[in-house]
């Protein structure tokens, strides 16, 4: 039963000491949404109301992403699981080192092993970087289809990325729009957006 793996990752990650980020975290954020998702979205590391809370993606970036898939007509009830790179908050939101992000990535790797999705979405330079090598570039490389073995995956642009800028979010939507399409191809050909 997936649950039931998920869980046990989810239980090896509470207790992991891999790195130093379990000493200042208050919660592990695996992950949220729904286990049989067909799209996986990667992003950095928890922040703030993430290690608050435990959620991913419920701060102000986690707002703006929400409203991004519901313009999508894509929720984490249905569609959508939400992941980081690393799970543990790094103190003051720094970027997850490299060894902090090599100690994490295994989990995340279990997780896509476990939930199979049909897409990954990687949103920002790290998680582009994690699984495609440090050469990426995240402002070459989002919009256009890789493969990482055998799954596509479709970079863009880190919501926070967007809060920052917000001229990147025409960039970005036509990213989610190509996401659309993919998915119709690849899961529901009669996948209902309003715009396109
Ligand atoms: N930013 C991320 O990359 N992940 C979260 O869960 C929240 C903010």
């Amino acid at each position: 039963m997936m649950e039931e793996q998920l869980e046990q990752i989810n239980s090896e990650v509470i207790a992991c000491t891999r790195c130093g980020l379990c000493k200042e975290r208050h919660q592990v954020v695996f992950g949220s949404g729904n286990p049989r998702a067909s799209i996986f979205i990667v992003g950095e590391a928890p922040g703030f109301e993430e290690d608050k809370t435990g959620v991913a993606f419920v701060g102000k970036s986690g707002q703006l992403l929400e409203k991004i898939l519901l313009a999508c007509n894509f929720s984490r009830e249905k569609e959508v699981y939400l992941g980081n790179i690393v799970k543990c908050r790094p103190p003051h939101n720094r970027v997850p080192s490299p060894q902090e992000q090599a100690a994490c990535l295994p989990y995340l790797e279990r997780q896509i092993e476990v939930i199979k999705p049909k897409i990954i979405i990687l949103m920002g330079s790290t998680a582009l970087k994690a699984f495609f090598g440090t050469s990426s570039r995240i402002t070459r490389e989002r919009g256009n289809w890789k493969n990482w073995f055998g799954y596509p995956v479709m970079p863009t642009y880190h919501p926070s990325a967007l809060l920052r800028n917000p001229n990147l979010k025409r960039d970005a939507w036509e990213d989610f729009k190509k996401v659309i399409v993919k998915y119709r191809e690849l899961v529901d050909n009669e996948h209902y957006c309003k715009y396109i």
